[in-house]
């Protein structure tokens, strides 16, 4: 072969090269975009089934009964922001003003949250609803009912432990012990409502109270291997941890995937806005630890624990995990993880950054199939099926949950900025 004819070659090479990353990078795109079509059409159809209960209890989306219908839940539940938040992601990428409008009537309907301060979920319902609606339509209000919020948040900071107290107490499922200061995994995601206040009015001390949490977090609650603990009780005397159970996990020492989907969230989080690397070496050996595991199953969507029925997990005597045989997913482990993997993709490196992308791909079109993705109408009109709550509490086992969706199109929503080449915030 002559020189010119090894050149063309080498040129046609590239050339069809760049046409087929053209051609993936379109697909993928065309698959946010049917995914996020759907969805708006379910939450359509979600707008239009009435409230329940009564004085304005039933407001907000959160499951489906057992007849399949939709169940709704007050403001003050702590899945309350994701409805209003999941309204804003879609009306976002899709350009939709009467889903907007509809963001914003939900929105409206949490500010009496802002003074919430019985539990640590004020990040969840207030940061996924006004923060949002910050966030895409800004507005004086929504930064004063935001930074209204977060002082509402730190109400429960107790500086001796140097955390914020998530319940006012919990009774251990091995006995009748109450412990009258937990914590749980799950109050990561409430930082970002306290790093935003910073922001917002140049004080600095919600941001300390947020990166102590997280620091105390991190020697506390994280395992050895990256695995967590869902609860950890401190002493309010010394403010010292005590010990690690669970809550919502299979057993004290097992790895609740919804608990490993937070802390690979809260601590990428917690690095986007302290570039803290401890917080980013924390989520990447989380995210390993989910995405390496031998249980983890080949669609990446985790079973509800990592551990549920092997040897050496012995749920407490009182859980009702000792009752449950068969092994449950849980898509909103998986949606959350997700997210999280693609934020923390643009913060690693060389492989690793291919893989936590790979990773969340991998998991977004499990969801996006009809493994997970209900039909149009179905499902009590939300998007994911095969959710799990709390199999201990005997609650919410294989439904859908509206944090699953929310997720879901967060992930979404980032996965098609980053097929732009976009910043994510
Ligand atoms: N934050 C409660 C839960 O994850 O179920």
């Amino acid at each position: 072969m002559n020189r010119n004819s090894k050149v063309k070659m080498i040129a046609a090479f590239c050339l069809s090269c760049a046409f087929g990353l053209l051609h993936a990078q379109d697909a993928e795109k065309a698959f946010v975009k049917e995914n996020m079509t759907f969805a708006a059409g379910q939450y359509r159809l979600m707008l239009q089934t009435p409230a329940q209960g009564k004085d304005g209890k039933g407001v907000m989306p959160h499951s489906t009964r057992k007849d399949g219908t939709v169940s709704k839940a007050s403001i003050y539940m702590w899945t309350s922001g994701f409805f209003p938040g999941s309204l804003w992601y879609l009306s976002e990428y899709l350009g939709d003003k009467a889903l907007q409008d509809s963001a914003l009537v939900y929105t409206r309907k949490m500010e009496p949250v802002k003074s919430f301060t019985d539990n640590h979920d004020i990040g969840f319902m207030m940061y996924c609803s006004y923060g949002n609606a910050n966030r895409f339509s800004p507005q004086r209000s929504y930064r004063d009912i935001l930074v209204e919020s977060a002082r509402s948040l730190c109400t429960r900071y107790r500086e001796k432990a140097g955390v914020i107290q998530s319940w006012n107490g919990f009774r251990s499922w091995h006995g009748d012990k109450v412990y009258d200061f937990p914590v749980i995994i799950d109050n990561m995601m409430n930082l970002e409502l306290l790093f935003y206040a910073s922001r917002a009015t140049g004080d600095p001390s919600f941001r300390d109270i947020a990166v102590s949490h997280a620091r105390h977090t991190m020697m506390n609650q994280v395992r050895d291997d990256y695995s967590c603990f869902h609860i950890v009780y401190y002493d309010k005397e010394t403010g010292k941890p005590i010990k690690g159970e669970t809550s919502q996990g299979y057993s004290d020492n097992s790895a609740w995937s919804r608990g490993q989907a937070w802390g690979i969230y809260g601590f990428t989080m917690c690095y986007r806005e302290t570039k803290d690397p401890s917080f980013l070496t924390t989520a990447q050996r989380m995210a390993d630890f989910y995405l390496d595991h031998p249980n983890l199953p080949s669609d990446k969507v985790a079973w509800w624990d990592f551990n549920a029925n092997q040897p050496g997990y012995v749920p407490g005597v009182r859980s009702n995990a000792n009752n449950v045989v068969l092994n449950y997913r849980d898509a909103s482990a998986a949606a959350c993880t997700a997210s999280a993997l693609l934020e923390l993709s643009t913060y690693s490196e060389g492989k690793l950054a291919k893989k936590y992308l790979e990773g969340a791909k991998a998991i977004l079109h499990s969801l996006g199939s009809p493994r997970y993705r209900a039909e149009l109408g179905k499902n009590g009109n939300f998007i994911l099926m095969h959710s799990t709550g709390a199999i201990p509490q005997n609650g919410e086992i294989d439904v859908p949950l509206t944090y699953a969706d929310y997720y879901f199109l967060e992930a979404l929503y980032r996965y098609d900025r980053i097929l732009d080449g976009k910043p994510l915030f």
